[in-house]
């Protein structure tokens, strides 16, 4: 028998992996949960998801879906619910893939609160945490971390990662927080959001920066231990970072293996979106799609680079709508998210970014920013240490 999943939140980017979900071949029955009803909508009345859903499995709260027999639940809601939904479908015995990050909201310590209640909620259910981090299946990550388990780096010495997404960017960032907040979810934000401002509490774009430090920490396997960072203030009087601090923050880290990792989250910046990363190692190293040593510089392209997924999977996508199909979304990233929750809660195994492996790439953030705060005061790193076998 197969696996039974809940998709909650069915809003721009959720609605873009229904149909991934509903195309994995270990997945029975899949539920739909909004609290908007038409999206819900959308999808229940789609002939293509009959064969997979039943009118019962129409949900129009977490409440509600948390209440049903289900495997597990897809949370894709806005950024700062994740945590709190989390620990409530964990809690409701079922397994939760979360999209990034963590949990997005200004007061960094609640943030590290949030990782420890997840760590915990984890280990006494048993139940398994994913974070769906569209870099960790970019094709250069997976090609980096087989060269890095075939010790073709050598020594790690110095990784940089970098999300630079300008706020009026071709995906503007201020189109797609109006969109976020024209929803009840949204509204009530709003008023949430003004609690932390009285109280002083501002945010800075590395509360959102697992995409730039997943890349250098699954690919070296190594946590960070200690941070500097600086801000850039917004100097515009850009209504956009008023409930930030900073516009832009730039981070250095030594890592648990003692290399060195840059990471830089900007969003008011003169250059094109990009998410990038690079890792420098004493004998081999990657940078801009091509592997480098002493002697050579080998391009690549991402079919080199990327994973096979398994065959009865990748036909299964394929027959999908263009956007969500094997190999589209987020450089190629979706499917390989995808396959990997459903496999993971079908054989009862740790998802390849459980909470563990989640908690590094939102704590480097969530330190960096404290570091800027205090004018680059270097800061120890905190760790929950590695996934249990
Ligand atoms: N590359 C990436 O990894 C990437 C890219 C884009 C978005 N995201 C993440 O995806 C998430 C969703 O973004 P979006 O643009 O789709 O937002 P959105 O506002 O369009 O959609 C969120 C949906 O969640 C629903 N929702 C909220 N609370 C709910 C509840 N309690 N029960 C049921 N439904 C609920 C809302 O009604 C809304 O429809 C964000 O957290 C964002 O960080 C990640």
């Amino acid at each position: 028998m197969g696996i039974s999943l809940g998709l909650v939140g069915l809003g721009s980017f959720g609605s873009s992996f229904a149909d991934l979900f509903k195309r994995h071949p270990a997945v029975d029955r899949i539920a739909l949960c909004d609290r908007e009803p038409e999206r819900v909508r959308k999808f229940a009345d789609d002939p293509f998801f009959q064969d997979k859903f039943d009118e019962k499995d129409a949900y129009s709260s977490l409440d509600e879906i948390c209440e049903a027999d289900l495997d597990a639940l897809v949370i894709i809601t806005q950024p700062w619910l994740h945590a709190p939904q989390c620990v409530q479908a964990l809690e409701s015995g079922k397994h939760v893939y979360s999209a990034v990050p963590i949990t997005n909201i200004p007061d960094g310590d609640e943030i590290l609160d949030w990782c420890d209640k997840l760590v915990e909620t984890c280990k006494r259910t048993g139940l398994s945490y994913m974070l769906g981090e569209t870099t960790y299946y970019h094709a250069d990550t997976m090609f980096c971390r087989r060269k890095a388990a075939e010790g073709e780096f050598g020594d790690f010495v110095y990784a940089e990662g970098e999300y630079f997404h300008d706020v009026d960017s071709s995906c503007n960032l201020r189109e797609v927080k109006a969109r976020r907040l024209a929803s009840k979810a949204g509204q009530e934000w709003i008023e949430l959001e003004k609690g932390y401002l009285e109280r002083g509490i501002k945010s800075g774009p590395m509360h959102y920066p697992t995409h730039s430090t997943s890349g250098p920490v699954c690919v070296m396997n190594a946590h960070a231990v200690k941070v500097t960072c600086y801000g850039h203030r917004n100097t515009t009087n850009d209504e956009y970072f008023d409930p930030a601090e900073f516009s832009d923050e730039t981070a250095l880290f030594l890592m648990s293996n003692g290399a060195t990792v840059r990471i830089c989250e900007y969003r008011e910046i003169g250059l094109p979106g990009s998410e990038t990363f690079r890792v420098f190692g004493t004998k081999g190293s990657y940078r801009e799609h091509a592997w480098c040593t002493n002697k050579s510089r080998t391009p690549l392209t991402a079919e080199e680079m990327r994973d096979p997924l398994p065959p009865e999977v990748e036909e299964a996508f394929r027959e999908g709508k263009t956007e969500s199909a094997a190999y589209g979304g987020h450089g190629g990233s979706h499917a390989y998210l995808v396959h990997e929750f459903c496999d993971a809660v079908a054989n009862e195994r740790q998802p390849a970014i459980n909470i563990w492996e989640a908690a590094r790439y939102m704590i480097m953030g969530v330190m960096a920013h404290k570091s800027a705060l205090r004018d680059g005061e270097t800061l120890d790193v905190p760790d929950w240490g590695d996934a249990p076998e």
